[in-house]
């Protein structure tokens, strides 16, 4: 007799562990299924966790180098990069670890191995180390993520040529890194070793940075990271890379047709990921998928095979772990029977750099593309006190808010905490909240959220401080 599962998740990243405990919650019987050997997926385990201990471990160096300055005498300060990677997989490894518990604790039973869909309803678990099973389930979920998405002819050996995963595990820190696209995993990996001690060269085939953020804080993005001593390269397209033992090379043209060469130690290539399907079996249970490879599903994540569902980076949307949890979620709860739901209108958006960037909502460029009208509202760190009393004073708030109705439809944020103060605009704009309400809200003094008021009370042209 095979054993029976009301709901079989194959994949244990965010969308997966997530919508496994919410099922179980649901009373639903649960299975969830991976084959890393650890539960978490990318983010957990060679994605956002990793990168976001390093990117903490490297400012605290950068900043120690820099406390005589501040009246700090502390002596030589060195790098002890092994002792930094070893603490940044403790990271790592507790909070996979604090997965599995809490899997447990939900009563999901979490199988090891490699899932497949061997049919409507059945899965098949293949792993080396133990005899292949069969589970039986009336709904299926895929949440099998993504990989990095790699260039033409060109293979990552993570030495020399790496992906995210290799720039995670340096084992030095390199004299001279490339980084082949300035989106989020080049600029935070680049901030990461940059600070460490590598010149870093960043090679974009756009004209600016960071595709999709707003222009304006885009611009000034690429202005603080210039003063961090990160060199850009823009308007190059990548033709050619090449490896020897001791460098490699980057052949590109640009927008005027000059031929460049770029030489360095490593390269990093983060230019986008695709959806993971591989061994899925998708083709002789007949799933559709499109042109990217990304699986076709309905509004309810619902695939062309009614009982089979997918979501999170092996779906259409932005390839960021808190939009595949609310997916995990609202799959979980459609399945039981009740009215799960996202709203892409407010996924929010974070880069880890120093300072942060974060956003939710429509930028300008989204505005003028749909023909709505806008009013702006801005205020600069520059004068928020909090920021000035710590000399952390780079960037701004912008508030855009619907010209008739004072609706706010987007909120950019460059600076100091950006990603724990988008939350705030986040919860104002699902309460459907104008400018207003923000501009009359008390922000407590001094805070950095002082500076969000400021910009909602800049967008009609009131603000007190600057
Ligand atoms: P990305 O899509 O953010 O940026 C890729 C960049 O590479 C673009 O600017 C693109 O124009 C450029 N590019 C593409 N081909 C090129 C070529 N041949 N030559 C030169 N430039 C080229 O992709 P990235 O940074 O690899 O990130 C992948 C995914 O991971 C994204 O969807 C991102 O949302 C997610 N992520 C999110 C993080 C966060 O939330 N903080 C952190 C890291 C990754």
């Amino acid at each position: 007799m095979l054993e029976k599962f009301d709901v079989t998740v194959i994949g244990g990243g965010p969308a997966g562990y997530v919508c496994a405990i919410r099922a179980s919650q649901l009373g639903l019987k649960t299975a969830c299924i991976e084959s890393r050997g650890t539960l978490g997926g990318t983010c957990l385990n060679i994605g956002c966790i990793p990168s976001k201990s390093l990117l903490n471990l490297s400012e605290s160096f950068h900043k120690a180098k820099n406390f005589s300055k501040l009246g700090i005498e502390t002596g030589d300060i060195k790098l002890n990069l092994s002792k930094m990677m070893k603490n940044k997989d403790k990271a790592v490894t507790v909070l996979t670890k604090g997965v599995e518990f809490l899997l447990k604790k939900n009563k999901v039973a979490y199988i090891k191995g490699e899932g497949s869909v061997l049919q409507k309803n059945k899965v098949l678990i293949s792993n080396k180390d133990a005899e292949e099973k069969i589970i039986e389930s009336k709904n299926i979920v895929i949440s099998t993520g993504s990989q990095p998405a790699g260039l033409p002819g060109v293979e990552f050996d993570e030495k020399k040529i790496l992906s995210s995963t290799g720039a995670l595990n340096l084992p030095l820190v390199p004299k001279k890194m490339l980084i082949i696209g300035a989106g989020y995993i080049g600029l935070e990996m680049g901030s990461v070793w940059s600070r460490l001690g590598s010149e870093v060269h960043v090679i974009e085939y756009l004209d600016h940075i960071t595709p999709g953020l707003d222009k304006e804080i885009s611009n000034e993005f690429m202005k603080i990271l210039k003063k961090q001593k990160i060199n850009f390269h823009l308007n190059n397209r990548v033709k050619k890379v090449t490896k020897t033992d001791h460098e490699v090379t980057i052949e590109t043209i640009d927008s005027q047709n000059n031929k460049n060469t770029f030489k360095g130690d490593v390269v990093l290539i983060s230019v986008g990921r695709k959806p993971y399907t591989k061994n899925l079996n998708l083709e002789k249970v007949g799933i559709h998928c499109d042109e990217k490879g990304r699986i076709n599903v309905n509004k309810n994540f619902q695939t062309n095979v009614e009982n089979i569902y997918a979501v999170g980076d092996v779906i259409n949307g932005p390839m960021l772990a808190h939009k595949a949890e609310e997916e995990g979620i609202a799959v979980a709860e459609l399945i039981a029977g009740q009215a799960g739901h996202v709203n892409y209108d407010l996924i929010p958006g974070v880069i880890y750099t120093s300072p942060e960037v974060a956003y939710v909502g429509k930028n300008e460029e989204d505005l003028k593309k749909i023909s709505i009208n806008y009013k702006v509202g801005k205020f600069p760190f520059m004068a928020n006190s909090r920021a000035k009393a710590i000399d952390q004073p780079e960037g701004f708030v912008k508030i855009i808010a619907e010209e008739k109705t004072d609706k706010v439809l987007g909120v950019h944020i460059i600076g100091p905490h950006a990603g724990e103060m988008i939350a705030e605009m986040s919860v104002a704009m699902e309460f459907g909240a104008s400018s207003e309400d923000i501009a009359r809200t008390c922000h407590a003094h001094p805070t950095f959220s002082e500076a969000i008021k400021e910009a909602a009370l800049s967008v009609e042209k009131r603000q007190i401080h600057s």
